[in-house]
């Protein structure tokens, strides 16, 4: 078991979540999908009709929700006032409100302590867009994965195919560049490399290859700077569905 705190950013459709599960179930840590919680957040906006540029009001329903993230190994669930929720947060709506309310820093804010909670002394894989930069800023393990926007929306297509979600492969395609483009330029922890993130372009790799990667980048790192014996990882023992 290992104690290790790793975050993996990037952009929509990188493949993080893929890789991020992969990992979390080699090392025996949770895993934590940040984006599930702006997700959830944004479906409360949704079903109260609350104004994504209202501020105030966004912060005031988060306040008055009850949040719960149950993680279980590579599994989170997301309950949200006891409404477990699934595939209704992976709708092109939602991904929109999401994009937008994360931009507002008082509900990102809000949120870091919910997520930092989650790591523990089991330590924990966690994706999103600001987790090596403001969350997890003091994570032993920091990644940016970045691919072309031709690969990344293939493999958002496919992510939104497995969720149920019923979009055409051009609609995924423009809707990911327009949240790129927007959590990129927001001024409130903006998509970016942690300055001690190692970044690795996944475009010409398999999902295999790149958890071979990061495994290697663990293993240097804990000789590096432990005492602590090299968990052995039989990475050939790896079976990972493909992007
Ligand atoms: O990872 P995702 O596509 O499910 O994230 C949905 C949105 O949530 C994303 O467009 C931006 C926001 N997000 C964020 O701002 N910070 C995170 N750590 C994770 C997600």
């Amino acid at each position: 078991m290992s104690a290790l705190t790793i975050t993996i950013d990037g952009p929509a459709g990188v493949g993080k979540s893929t890789l991020a599960k992969s990992l979390a179930k080699h090392l025996g840590t949770p895993y934590l999908n940040s984006g599930s919680l702006y997700r959830a957040v944004a479906w409360k906006v949704s079903k109260q009709g609350v104004n994504t540029d209202d501020e105030d009001a966004v912060l005031a329903l988060c306040k008055t929700t009850n949040f719960l993230l149950s993680l279980q190994g590579d599994y989170q669930s997301v309950v949200v006032d006891g409404t477990r929720l699934t595939h209704e947060l992976w709708t092109s709506h939602i991904s929109l409100i999401a994009s937008e309310i994360s931009r507002l820093p008082t509900v990102r804010t809000f949120l870091r302590p919910i997520q930092r909670h989650c790591g523990n002394d089991k330590g924990i894989v966690a994706e999103g867009r600001d987790m090596g930069t403001h969350v997890f800023a003091d994570a032993e393990i920091k990644v940016f994965l970045d691919a072309s926007p031709t690969i990344r929306a293939q493999r958002r297509f496919l992510e939104l195919q497995g969720h149920d979600a019923a979009v055409s492969h051009e609609t995924a395609a423009s809707e990911l560049m327009e949240r790129d483009t927007r959590d990129a330029n927001r001024n409130s922890a903006p998509l970016r490399p942690a300055s001690d993130a190692t970044i690795i372009d996944t475009t010409d790799l398999s999902a295999i290859q790149v958890v071979d990667a990061i495994l290697a980048l663990i293993k240097q790192r804990q000789i590096k700077h432990r005492s602590d014996p090299t968990p052995t990882i039989d990475t050939t023992k790896q079976s990972l569905a493909s992007y």
